[in-house]
C-alpha cells in the first residue's frame, strides 16, 4: 500500500477546535473517515461523524467505539488529543478537583479509550497521544497539567510495549506553544498583547509560535504507514524549545 492509498478510519478526541480540529481536518482532507469527539459540537467534515461526548465518561467512550464499529467495522487510528488545561496552581494551591480533572481527562481517559478501541484495531493500526513540552519538563504553578502530561508520556511508552504484540504502534507528540484560538485569545486579553506574544515566541529557537496544522502534520505522519518502524517515540513539535536548557521549563 502506498501512502496515497491510505484512507484510515480515525477517532480524534477534542476535535471541535484547536489542534484536534486541525488533526481531524487533515485526515479528512486526505481521504480518512473521521469520528470527532468533543464536549462541544464539532463542525461537520467530509466523510466525518461526530459525537458530543466527554472522554472521561464510560458510556460516551462506549458510544464512540460502537459508532466506529457500526459505521466502519473497525478503527485504524486513535488520536488522544482532548485535554483539561485549566487546573492552574502550584503544589500548595492546586484544588483537589482541578488536580483530579487534569488526571482524568489528560491521562486516565487516553488509557481507557485506547483500551476500549484496541479490540477494533487491526494489525498496522496506530495510536497517537498529544502530550506537551510540559510532559517533558515541569512548569512552576502548573503541577496538575505538567504531571498529567508527564504521565501521558510514560503511558505512551507503556502502551508501545503492551500493544506491539498486537501490531499496534503508539507514539506521542509534545507540542510547544501553538497558535490556537484559545492561546491567541489569552494573548489578546493579557495586559500587553505584543509583549506576551513575543515572550511566547522567544521560548522557541525558531522565535515564533507553531500552528495547529504543523502539529497535525506530525500526528498524521506518526499514524501513517510512513512511520511503520516508529513506536514509543515522543516527538517534540516545539520549534526547538526543548533543545536548550535555557528555554526548557520556562512557562508556556
Ligand atoms: N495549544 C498549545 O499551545 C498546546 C501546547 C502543548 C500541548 N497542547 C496539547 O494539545 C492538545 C490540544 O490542545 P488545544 O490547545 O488545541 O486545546 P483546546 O482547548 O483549544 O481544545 C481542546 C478541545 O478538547 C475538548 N475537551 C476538553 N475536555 C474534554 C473531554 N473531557 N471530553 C471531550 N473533549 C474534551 C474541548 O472541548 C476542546 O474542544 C491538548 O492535549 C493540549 O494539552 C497544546
Amino acid at each position: 500500500m502506498t501512502d496515497t492509498d491510505w484512507k484510515p478510519r480515525v477517532i480524534v478526541t477534542g476535535a471541535a477546535q484547536g489542534i484536534g480540529r486541525a488533526i481531524a481536518e487533515l485526515f479528512a482532507e486526505r481521504g480518512g473517515r473521521v469520528l470527532s469527539l468533543d464536549l462541544n459540537e464539532s463542525a461537520p467534515l467530509e466523510n466525518g461523524l461526530s459525537l458530543t461526548s466527554d472522554v472521561t465518561v464510560m458510556a460516551d467512550r462506549q458510544r464512540a467505539v460502537q459508532a466506529a464499529e457500526n459505521h466502519w467495522g473497525g478503527l485504524d487510528v486513535l488520536v488522544n488529543n482532548a485535554a483539561y488545561q485549566a487546573a492552574h496552581g502550584s503544589l500548595l494551591d492546586v484544588s483537589d478537583d482541578g488536580w483530579q480533572r487534569a488526571l482524568d481527562v489528560n491521562l486516565t481517559a487516553p488509557l481507557r479509550l485506547s483500551k476500549a478501541c484496541v479490540p477494533l484495531m487491526p494489525q498496522g493500526s496506530a495510536i497517537v497521544n498529544v502530550a506537551s513540552v510540559q510532559g517533558l519538563f515541569a512548569e512552576q504553578d502548573n503541577v496538575a497539567y505538567t504531571s498529567s502530561k508527564g504521565g501521558l508520556v510514560n503511558l505512551t511508552r507503556s502502551m508501545c510495549l503492551d500493544l506491539a504484540p498486537h501490531g499496534i504502534r503508539v507514539n506521542a507528540v509534545a507540542p510547544g506553544a501553538i497558535a490556537t484560538e484559545d492561546l491567541l485569545k489569552s494573548v489578546e486579553e493579557s495586559g500587553d498583547p505584543e509583549q506576551t506574544r513575543r515572550d511566547y515566541e522567544d521560548l522557541h529557537a525558531l522565535r515564533r509560535l507553531g500552528t495547529p496544522r504543523e502539529v497535525a502534520e506530525v500526528v498524521y505522519f506518526l499514524a501513517s504507514p510512513a512511520a511503520s518502524f516508529m513506536t514509543g517515540a515522543i516527538v517534540p513539535v516545539d520549534g526547538g524549545m526543548t533543545s536548550s536548557f535555557m528555554m526548557a521549563g520556562r512557562p508556556v
